[in-house]
């Protein structure tokens, strides 16, 4: 068996969140709602949105936030990966419209659209490309603005979104105790009805109908969700767990996507983890889709709670079904 020179550890974190606040009161002033339903059904409060400014301006703030608190130059990075399904267009990606905002001029970059696995998805390549020996400096950015495919009309969908980015370095390591250990990534396409947006693609290019028939907006059958992203997301964080002989006393926290609260409780319990090693921002900041595990990472550590040595398994569930769950070893002091 080969034996491993080095891992992909994390290096840095930056994120961006905007300062526009959708509350739940102002949910109810739109539709049929109440904040009660809310906070209990999902555990939201509030959500942020971008009023001037598109997914690419979400995502470079918060490579340019990673850049700042790393005292690192635009000009390093090698690779810049954009986990999102709100690109700013079809083409060019936005990868090359962060590129060009940050000045990046030394790197190639490109989208990966997985949803709200995006991140995790992102991750698994970046390391890839990290322990190919031939990239030194790989920036994952889960970025998002929600609101320009949320129908306001829709109580189902509506208040359960919000915008935001969150952006890591990933680098070689050396002392491979630390960084990325393991994952386990899974795609099921036949779950794809339940959650999609139809219009816009190539199968129902834009039209008057397809924005007549509210084509351009997320659809979701949550209840079908709900199911899949709860067997889903502890199938295989449990899985993780087991194959990498880790019991719950070993974790310091499980960063799981923020969909939903419930969903979260039962991947905590299916874990045996307790809520106070559950990193949680769905009441500030709402499903962030590509966001949510990178922005729980940022305000973690920020904060001083993950710190260096800590196991983290970072799990997620979105639409194509995706889903996965990564073991890492926190590496930053
Ligand atoms: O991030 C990507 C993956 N996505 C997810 O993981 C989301 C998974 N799904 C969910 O989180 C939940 O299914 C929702 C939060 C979307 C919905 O919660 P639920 O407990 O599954 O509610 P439901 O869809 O079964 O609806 C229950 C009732 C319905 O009324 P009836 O038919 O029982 O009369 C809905 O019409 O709640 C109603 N309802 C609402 N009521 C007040 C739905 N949305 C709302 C609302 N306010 N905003």
């Amino acid at each position: 068996m080969e034996v491993k020179k080095y891992n992909t550890a994390i290096t840095g974190v930056g994120m961006y969140v905007p300062d526009k606040v959708l509350d739940n009161k102002f949910f109810e002033s739109i539709v049929d709602t109440n904040d009660e339903w809310i906070q209990t059904r999902t555990g939201i409060k509030e959500r942020r949105i971008i009023e001037d400014g598109a997914t690419s301006d979400l995502g470079a703030r918060a490579i340019l936030d990673l850049l700042a608190s790393s005292n690192t130059s635009a000009e390093e990075i090698d690779v810049i990966i954009v986990a999102t399904v709100t690109p700013d267009m079809f083409f060019p990606s936005t990868a090359c419209l962060i590129q060009d905002k940050i000045g990046a001029k030394n790197a190639f970059g490109f989208d990966l659209s997985a949803a709200c696995s995006g991140f995790l998805f992102a991750l698994e390549t970046g390391a890839g490309l990290v322990e190919s020996g031939k990239y030194k400096k790989v920036v994952v950015v889960g970025a998002d603005k929600m609101s320009s495919i949320t129908d306001y009309t829709d109580r189902n969908t509506c208040i359960l979104f919000g915008d935001g980015a969150a952006a890591v370095m990933l680098e070689p390591n050396e002392d491979i105790r630390y960084g990325i250990q393991d994952s386990i990534l899974r795609i099921d396409g036949s779950g794809w009805e339940s959650l999609r947006m139809l219009g816009g693609g190539s199968k129902n290019p834009s039209s008057h109908e397809t924005i007549d028939k509210k084509m351009h907006y997320i659809y979701q059958d949550g209840k079908a969700v709900f199911k899949f992203a709860v067997k889903g997301m502890a199938d295989v964080s449990v899985e993780i767990m087991e194959k990498n002989n880790l019991t719950s006393d070993d974790i310091a926290y499980l960063v799981p996507h923020q969909a939903n609260l419930r969903i979260i409780d039962a991947t905590a319990k299916r874990m045996g983890i307790t809520n106070d090693k559950v990193t949680m921002n769905i009441d500030r900041y709402g499903n962030t889709t590509a966001a949510t595990i990178p922005l729980c990472l940022t305000e973690y550590y920020r904060t001083g709670k993950i710190k260096k040595g800590d196991n983290l398994i970072l799990a997620a569930f979105g639409a194509g079904f995706t889903w996965g769950a990564h073991y890492l070893v926190w590496s930053m002091e």
